[in-house]
């Protein structure tokens, strides 16, 4: 199958593609190495990596001739504090060069496009806890949410009345091996790193606050199954598991045998206070589930972290 990978070289498309390479695939990736890194992609296999924007003029000629069966994108700009500092960059990573894409793919053989939009950002403090597709309530609160729901909006639209369908993604918070541990997200990494480096963790307001911690690699295992079927999704993906950055923090320590405890300093604007994903559409329509928890996906980030 021919598979376009869209920011491949980030932490959750370097997964993809590994796990895509395991079978007999053709994969033309882009990524212009924003937040991406070329060694997430140091792997062999029948794979093309090209370092540029997905929608410049270069790339979406070759994305017209390669002909995708399937396209993942997962290409953004995908920080939330960027998006707030600088909202036309994200407006343009995150809006207009997905237009251009889908553009193309509309003209192509393409007959699925997957996209990993965002649980935690599309809409605003839920009321309803873990929060299931139909509870989205309130309106996002940074541009990064704003043009993640309008993508979705847009994605929609445009293939509406085409051969190409959709499977939106709404990924809760995700966590893994490659995941950057020197920047503002990913708990899991940065915390796990200060615990192996002896330094205490820093929590922003009471540590309260929740969120929903799914594996990378239960990730790729739904981007990939919602690849292979024949009809449009808007699914959650997540554990619906609630965990406070507390809890998060305690249960390291513990596996860390550390004696150190965080350092709490003041709430964060913009934060949502709880964020839980009811996951029971996604395990129903793609005959999927969450395989890891938090204890054995903070290992692996451990042993990743201290190799
Ligand atoms: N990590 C999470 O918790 C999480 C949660 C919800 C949604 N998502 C979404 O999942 C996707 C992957 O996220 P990630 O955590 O791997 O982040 P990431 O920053 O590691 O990956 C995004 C990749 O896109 C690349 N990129 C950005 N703009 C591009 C452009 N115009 N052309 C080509 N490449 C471009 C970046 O260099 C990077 O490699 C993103 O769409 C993100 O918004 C992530």
């Amino acid at each position: 199958m021919k598979i376009l990978v869209t920011g491949g070289a980030g932490f959750i498309g370097s997964h993809l593609v590994e796990e895509l390479l395991s079978n007999e695939n053709e994969i033309l990736i882009f990524d212009n190495c924003l937040t991406g890194k070329k060694e997430n992609l140091e792997m062999t296999g029948n794979f093309k990596f090209i370092i540029d924007d997905f929608g410049s003029e270069n790339s979406l000629e070759e994305i017209e001739k390669f002909d995708p069966d399937v396209c993942f994108h997962l290409a953004a700009q995908s920080s939330v504090v960027v998006s707030v500092e600088n909202p036309a960059l994200d407006f343009e990573h995150n809006i207009l060069q997905p237009i251009k894409l889908i553009q193309v793919l509309l003209k192509s053989n393409c007959k699925k496009l997957v996209f990993t939009s965002s649980g935690g950002t599309i809409f605003g403090e839920p009321s309803v806890i873990p929060t299931a597709e139909e509870d989205y309530a309130d309106e996002p609160e940074s541009p990064y949410g704003v043009a993640k729901k309008r993508l979705n909006e847009l994605i929609k639209i445009m293939t509406n009345n085409s051969n190409l369908k959709y499977s939106i993604l709404n990924l809760s918070n995700v966590y893994g091996p490659r995941q950057d541990p020197h920047g503002e997200a990913g708990v899991v990494s940065i915390f796990a790193n200060k615990y192996l480096n002896n330094e205490e963790p820093i929590i922003y307001g009471d540590g309260e606050q929740s969120r929903d911690y799914v594996y990378v690699k239960d990730v790729v295992s739904a981007l990939i199954k919602a690849s292979t079927i024949d009809k449009n999704h808007f699914l959650n993906i997540g554990t619906g598991v609630e965990t406070s950055v507390n809890n998060l923090a305690n249960s390291m320590k513990r596996q860390f045998n550390s004696e150190i405890n965080p350092i709490y300093k003041p709430a964060r604007e913009g934060e949502l206070n709880r964020s839980v994903l009811n996951n029971t559409k996604a395990k129903k329509e793609l005959d999927w589930k969450p395989e890891y928890n938090l204890d054995e996906g903070m290992k692996q980030v451990f042993n990743w972290l201290k190799a």
